[in-house]
């Protein structure tokens, strides 16, 4: 397919099933920009600049994978960055009506930028950030859920985590 890809998110904190989705990403994309959401009504555990630096630590160096944020709509950041495709993941069925809503709408705001679905790898279809932020908070392993610098993170905001998890 080739191009340059926008994939978008919260990413508070990423998940093995985004870096799954980046690297599925990868094999279709020639550059991947990664853009965290910067939404001042919705109550975050990572600022800005975290969520930043570990996306930044857990992709390491490769120049074919950009680092960014955006505040307002998706659509004028995509529109700014010259780009005609975004990138998300799905993973089960509950996920679809949300990404499905959110597709047309960009579509309606712009239709010359298309979503681009990839089906995250099957071990992931639990994974997502605000269940491995509950499990943390009270006191879960996350262990192989997280990229390493995110499990490092968590467990500094919760020193309670146990280390070992039960797979
Ligand atoms: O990881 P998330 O929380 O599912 O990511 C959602 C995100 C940030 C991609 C979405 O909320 C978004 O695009 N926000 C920007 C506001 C916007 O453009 N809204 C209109 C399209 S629905």
């Amino acid at each position: 397919m080739g191009g340059v890809a926008v994939y978008p998110g919260s990413f508070d904190p990423i998940t093995n099933g985004h870096m799954d989705i980046i690297e599925r990403g990868l094999g279709v994309f020639d550059k991947i920009i990664v853009t965290v959401g910067i939404n001042p009504n919705k109550k975050t555990l990572f600022s800005v600049e975290e969520r930043i630096s570990m996306i930044r630590e857990a992709i390491g160096k490769n120049p074919r994978v950009e680092v960014d944020s955006f505040s307002g709509l998706l659509i004028n950041y995509v529109e700014k960055s010259g780009v005609h495709c975004l990138l998300r993941g799905l993973r089960a069925m509950s996920d679809f009506e949300y990404e499905f809503q959110m597709a047309l709408m960009n579509r309606r705001l712009n239709r010359n930028i298309e979503t681009v679905f990839l089906m995250t790898g099957a071990r992931w279809f639990f994974c997502n950030s605000g269940i491995v932020k509950e499990a943390a908070a009270l006191g879960g392993s996350v262990e192989g859920m997280v990229p390493g610098v995110v499990l490092k993170k968590l467990k500094q905001k919760f020193p309670g985590m146990v280390k070992k998890s039960g797979i």
